[in-house]
Order: C-alpha cells, then structure tokens, then sequence
C-alpha cells in the first residue's frame, strides 16, 4: 500500500486560520498547489546572487551576551524504557565533547533531556499499569540518576510534557502556519510505532516490517495536519551544497542528499488517534506529531525558569545549537525535517548535525523495543564511570557501529587505565616518596631541558585537542594514551630505580626523570579529563593539587611546565583498580578452545597493589 495524501476543499476551509489571530496569513497551501513568495525569507540577496541564510560559518560557536557560547545536545530520549547502553552512548559522548569545549574557555549549555508525548509512551505506560504522567516522571527521572552516576554534567534537562515547551511548540506551530506551510490533508500509510513514523513501503522488510525494529508496521489513515516539506526542497539541496559540514561525518551527508534528492514529501505533524500530546493550537481533536513536538525541545531547553517564555526569548539565549549529536536513525529528522521547519518559522539552522554509529549486540542495534539491551547502571557499578566511559569513546570510531563484548571492555580498560596510565603514576610516585620523601627537586621545565620527550608530549597533545575538535573522540583517547606509552618507555629506559642505586649524579638525574614522568601525568590527566573526569581528578590530587584547582585546569594546562619545585606530592594510592577475571573465568580462559564460546565473563574489581619499588 502506497501513502497517500488527499487534501479537500472542506479541510482547506478548515485550515485558513486555526488561531484566529492576525497572523499575516499566506493563502492556503497544499502540497500540490503551494504558492511561493517570489523572494523565500530563507534567502538573501547577495552580488554573487542567491545565497542561503541560514547556515552560517564553519564555525561552531556563536556569541551570547559577549561570550562565545557552544551549545550542544543530546536527542531528548524516549520514557518507553529506562536508558540502556545506547542512550548512554550518545550522551558520553556530548559530555566529553562538553567539558572538552569548556576546557577551551567557552561559555557551554549542554541540553539533554527527554521525549515524553506520542503514541509509544501512552502504550508502555498502559503496559506499566501507570498514568502517562507517572510513567514520565518516573523514567525521565531514571535519565537523570544514569547520568548523575556516569558523571554527566549537563546544563539544561529538558522535558516535552514541561509546559514552558509546551508553550513554545504552540507559537513556533503558529509561525509555520503564518508562513502558509501548514494545511490539513487525509493520509494513508504504513506506521512504525516505535519509530514514531510513516514508512514507505520499499523501506520495509517483508511483513512490512520496520528494518531497525524488525516489527511489523500498521496500516493507518487519518485526518491530520500537514508540514509542507517539499516546498524546501530546493532551499536544503542549496544549504548543503553551501555548507557540506553541516552533516557529519561526510559519508552521512551523501546519505542526507540522497535521500532529498530522491523527492521530499510533506509530512503529517498532527496525530488524531493519540490522545497523549500537545494541542494543536485550535483544534482539540488533534495533538501535535510527537517529532514536531520534541525537535524544539532543543529551544524551549533554552529558557530559564521564572523568566518571560517565549521563543524570541528562548532563541536570543544561545539559538542556533552548535552542534546535534544523534544516532544515525534519527538523521532524518534532524537534517532534513528539522531545518525545513526552522527556515519555515524564520529561524536559524543547527551549525552541525553528527549522526554517530549504533552500539550493536549480535549485530543487532541494541534497543529497548527490541529487548537487546545492555545495562548502563550494571555496568557503572561493577567497572565505575571512567571505564564505562573511555571503553565505548577509545573502542568505538565515533561515527562508525560498534560491537559490545565484556572480554574486550576489561582488556581495554586494563590495559590503558590501570596499566599504561595508573601503573605509571604508582610506580612513580612509589620511587618518590622512598627517594625524594615525595618532594619535587627541580621545576619540571627544567628537568626537561634537552630531553626529547617534552616535544614528543606537545606534540601528542596537539594531536588530542585536534581530534577533540573534530569529534574524533576515539582518535583523541588514542593520543592521550600515546603520551602514557611515550612515559612507560622513558621510565623503562631511564630505570631510576638503578641511577637511584649508584647514588651522585645518577641520583640527581634519577630524581629530575621522576618529575619529567610526573609532569607527562599531569599533562595526561588535563587531555583525559574530558574523557575520564574521575580519573583525571584523582590523578590530579595525588600531583598534590586541590580540587579546585583541578576544577579550573583549561586546556592550556596541558602545555609543559606545570609541576615546580617543591611541590609534595600525595601517597601512592592506585588512581585506577585493576579488574581481575575471577579463578573460574581465568580457568576457562586457560583452556584449550573448542568451538565458540558462550559464557559471560565473570568478574571482579581489585584493587590495584601499589607497586612502590623497583618497576
Ligand atoms: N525521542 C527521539 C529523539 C527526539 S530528539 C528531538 C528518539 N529517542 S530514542 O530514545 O529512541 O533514541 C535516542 C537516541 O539514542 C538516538 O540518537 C538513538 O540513535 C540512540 N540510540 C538508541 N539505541 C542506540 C544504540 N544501540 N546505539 C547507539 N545509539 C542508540 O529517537
């Protein structure tokens, strides 16, 4: 069955102006008959001729009141379900992109949030035996412990069901329909509940079923009101042309300009069936399509409480976002519907919309509706923040699918945070305190006079910061542990455990390499820090700093030099506990393969024994 749409001249009539207010109404508008202005509002003039408005320049920071603002977000996630693994992903991801940006000096409003209208949460909270309003307030409320317990430092939660959104939905649904983009239609198509959308046909696997849920459609038809998006057409096919970044990475965008080229339809944004939802502004009987509803979460999330609400306001508080990071799922709706509703409301476009990868189990995209999931909180309480943290943003090229398996995360998170980078710091600060009575001798800019490793560390850092920029995140976490690799090696080569044995000047270049390797942990725990907070800051006490002093490290604090003379540093105390697989697993482990393994790997977490003398 193909969609259809048929438009009436009784649901014209209906549709002149449902607000009755004297909008400057265009005439009424359908998806076959639209009528332009001659000059678009989402162009301006320019010598060269046309030149698309909206998008503006490479650069992902605008400027609130003087200060340079980045504004980034999360998607607002669904209350169906508690979050698992893959919501969790996306929001790692933002925070680390959060407090890397903060690093740099800029003012940063990082909004997540939750979804909480449609058809989807009516039917699960049914399900849970709740009201719709105590089934959202119970799970956006479990949003909020995951990310406190991931140490995720947000700055605006958003919520749909809040009325201050509420009230911007309603006056951003006014614009569109003042810009005559609006009109009223019957439809005819196959839905996917869970993904809260009208597909079409070729899309669907046999069944009609959806491919990301792998659950049959229904067929659906309804009375609804209509976003005319093919009227923007050109507009984002000259947009993207004109600003190829703003969908990341670059192969998405083939994807996003496939897909316009191929013809954009006008999309239903009202729903008659689904009770749970937003108005639509004069007719009772409809409530706003969930979509059109929570896209604007990412501006009501912009006023503050108790101050005047509305979207002038809400906009002049840090619109445009500078940044979108999404699943690759929901691009669509991000690069194509969203920005053809902001250029119909006469407001300005996201700088960058980054689709990333799904975390796959079996293959399969771990999700809630299908059931595949993998427990965040499990995970933070068996491994801690840092580990769950650096595993999924080292493990999993940002941008590209990743699979889970529990083997690999305790490798990883051995390997580089217990061994590389906590061992490192032990076995350091252990020499210390039994040669130095835990006191630096000498500045670590001079101890690093003529030592080539000072070059190696700013140059590795400056490979860091270049793929934070780009949101290579796994590129940068690799970079940062180079710089761990680049300390093991000195320390292995140095061996001031020996040079402390010969005692004289071999003692004295003992006790100066022991500051080069603690500044190389400093400047370790400063370019982590957007990955691995916790760590970071424990690291970071242990040089002997406060935690406000940490608290105020920017991003120039990686540059050499930091340590002085003088400074006492704390007791070794391991930053980062080993986990060990238990006596079980470990047997397993050691015999002969047959086959595939199936067990899960059984674990515990130790503490790491500090090893205090010789390395
Ligand atoms: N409510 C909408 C978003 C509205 S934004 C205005 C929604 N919610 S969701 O809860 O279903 O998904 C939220 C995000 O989680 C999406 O970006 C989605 O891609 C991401 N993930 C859900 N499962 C995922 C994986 N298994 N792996 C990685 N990310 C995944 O869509």
């Amino acid at each position: 069955m193909a969609a259809r749409i048929n438009t009436s001249l009784h649901n014209a009539l209906s549709l002149l102006n449902p607000f009755n207010t004297p909008l400057n109404t265009k005439p009424f508008t359908c998806r076959n008959s639209f009528r332009f202005s001659k000059k678009l509002p989402y162009y301006s003039q320019s010598s060269s001729g046309k030149r698309a408005l909206y998008c503006t320049s490479s650069s992902q920071e605008s400027t609130v009141d003087g200060a340079d603002t980045f504004v980034l977000t999360t998607p607002l996630y669904y209350v169906n379900a508690p979050p698992h693994m893959g919501s969790a992903y996306t929001t790692i991801a933002a925070d680390s992109i959060a407090r890397f940006q903060r690093l740099l000096g800029k003012k940063v409003i990082f909004i997540t949030g939750t979804d909480e209208h449609g058809e989807k949460i009516a039917t699960s909270a049914a399900a849970s035996g709740r009201n719709p309003a105590e089934h959202c307030d119970l799970i956006s409320q479990s949003y909020r412990t995951l990310w406190k317990d991931l140490d995720i430092a947000y700055d605006k939660f958003i919520r749909t069901t809040d009325p201050k959104h509420e009230a911007i939905v309603k006056e951003f649904y006014a614009r569109v329909f003042a810009n005559g983009d609006i009109y009223r239609a019957d439809y005819e198509g196959l839905y996917c509940v869970n993904c809260e959308e009208y597909k079409d046909e070729k899309e669907l696997l046999e069944n009609n079923c959806c491919p990301v849920h792998q659950a049959p459609c229904v067929a659906r038809k309804e009375d609804n009101y209509f976003f005319a998006l093919s009227k923007y057409q050109k507009p984002l096919e000259d947009i993207l042309a004109q600003n190829p970044r703003f969908v990341q990475p670059s192969y998405r965008l083939n994807e996003v300009q496939s897909w316009i080229k191929s013809g954009l339809r006008d999309f239903s944004i009202s729903r008659a069936l689904v009770d749970w939802g937003i108005p639509v502004p004069d007719d009772n009987k409809q409530t706003i399509y969930v979509w059109f509803d929570a896209l604007l979460g990412y501006i009501s999330a912009l006023t503050e409480d108790n101050k005047q609400q509305n979207l002038e306001t809400a906009v002049s508080l840090g619109w445009p976002a500078s940044l979108h990071l999404i699943g690759k799922d929901i691009l669509r709706f991000h690069a194509v519907y969203w920005p053809a509703m902001l250029m119909s409301a006469g407001l300005n476009l996201p700088k960058m919309v980054f689709g990333h990868g799904f975390l796959t189990k079996d293959g399969m995209k771990m999700g809630k509706s299908l059931g595949n999931t993998l427990e965040p909180l499990e995970l933070v309480k068996k491994f801690g923040p840092d580990a769950v943290r650096y595993f999924f943003l080292r493990e999993v090229e940002f941008g590209n699918d990743g699979d889970y398996s529990e083997d690999r995360f305790i490798k990883i998170v051995n390997a580089h945070l217990a061994n590389t980078i906590g061992n490192l710091l032990n076995r350091t600060l252990g020499l210390l305190k039994k040669n130095c009575e835990s006191t630096l001798v000498v500045d670590s800019t001079i101890a690093a006079e003529g030592v080539p490793l000072k070059d190696t560390v700013e140059k590795l850092v400056e490979k860091a910061r270049t793929n934070y920029e780009n949101l290579s995140l796994s590129s940068a976490c690799e970079a940062v542990l180079e710089i761990g690799n680049a300390g093991n090696t000195y320390m292995d080569q140095r061996a001031p455990w020996f040079l402390f044995k010969q005692g004289g000047v071999s003692a004295e270049e003992a006790a100066k390499d022991l500051v080069i390797i603690l500044e190389v942990m400093r400047v370790i725990a400063v370019a982590l820090s957007p990955v691995a907070p916790c760590l970071s800051l424990k690291i970071y006490s242990q040089l002997g700093y406060s935690v406000d002093q940490f608290n105020s490290i920017t991003w120039s604090d990686t540059k050499w030099g930091g340590l002085k003379e003088g400074q006492v540093m704390e007791q070794a105390s391991p930053v980062f506990a080993r986990i060990e697989l238990n006596p079980e697993k470990e047997e397993e482990e050691n015999k002969p393969k047959v086959g595939k393994k199936t067990g899960k790997a059984k674990v515990k977490v130790v503490d790491q024994t500090p090893t205090v003398a010789e390395a």
